[in-house]
């Protein structure tokens, strides 16, 4: 199978296509397709309960869809385990964060780069590469500490250095910046895109919209779990349907500009 053929040509590394989830009564998601392709950043926004961590869990294995497909370069991986999307290099964090809490920050990442290892068969040094994936995220002076007892930020990374760690082609980002200060998080948005530059295909639920507006190539837009917006972070602002989901909630306003504490 082929797969679709995005505007300028390029095709998509990763598309979920129609996709429904039903919780219930609940459907938390209704025939939403998005798609990524390599070296982009595209955002997945939307107001809380929108569907986006449920798309996510869907990309990633977690959960079966009632209806829709889940394409990875062109081949249909609905049906796969969690596992074998891994494997064939769909990592993602956790809107919250999953880390082993008593394993120091190298041996968190140790227990991906094993697991790659291998996969791959390739005569790697794990405790080498899983401190130079740490050096990569930018904390390599916390390598030996357990997770536990770092500051949340400190521990995200952790997270994202594991996700790393499995040299991923598609990577779903889920809430990337919350527990992180403002530099960690100039710091994370500096790291994606370099990460895209190298050709990784980037997912990225946020709720920080100056974050999303700045580093996203295309964003979509979920509410109550249909897609109701897509295009790029321009576009989408000034969207009357997005602005009229964002209305009432929580949510940072659309302008751009992080909230007020
Ligand atoms: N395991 C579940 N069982 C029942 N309802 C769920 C479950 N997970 C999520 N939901 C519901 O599905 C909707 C989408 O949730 P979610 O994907 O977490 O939204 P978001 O990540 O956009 O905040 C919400 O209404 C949520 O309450
Ligand atoms: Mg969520």
């Amino acid at each position: 199978m082929t797969g679709t053929m995005t505007g300028d040509g390029r095709r998509a590394r990763l598309e979920a296509r129609g996709v429904t989830v039903r919780f219930g009564g609940l459907a938390a998601l209704s025939d939403a397709s998005v798609d990524v392709r390599a070296g982009e950043v595209v955002g997945l926004i939307g107001p809380n309960g929108a569907g986006k961590t449920t798309l996510f869990d869907v990309i990633c294995g977690l959960r079966a869809p009632d209806a829709g497909s889940v394409v990875l370069e062109g081949a249909d991986i609905t049906g796969r385990s969690v596992h074998r999307r891994a494997r064939l290099g769909i990592a993602r964090t956790f809107q919250k964060l999953e880390v082993f809490g008593n394993l120091s920050a190298v041996d968190n990442v140790r227990v991906a780069v094993e697991m790659r290892r291998r996969w791959d068969r390739s005569p790697m040094r794990p405790l080498a590469e899983a401190a130079a994936v740490l050096e990569r995220v930018g904390i390599a002076a916390v390598a030996g500490e357990a997770v536990a007892g770092l500051p949340t930020g400190t521990a995200r990374l952790v997270e994202l250095a594991r996700a790393l760690a499995t040299n991923p082609r598609v990577l779903l980002l889920d809430e990337p910046s919350s527990g992180l200060d403002d530099s960690e998080t100039s710091e994370v948005a500096g790291l994606v895109r370099s990460l895209c530059d190298d050709g990784l295909a980037v997912l990225l639920v946020e709720h920080d919209m100056s974050f999303v507006m700045d580093i996203c190539e295309r964003i979509f837009v979920l509410d109550f779990g249909r897609i109701i917006a897509e295009g790029s972070p321009q576009d989408v602002r000034v969207d009357p349907a997005v602005q009229a989901a964002y209305l009432g909630t929580e949510a940072a306003p659309m302008n751009g500009h992080r909230q007020a504490p």
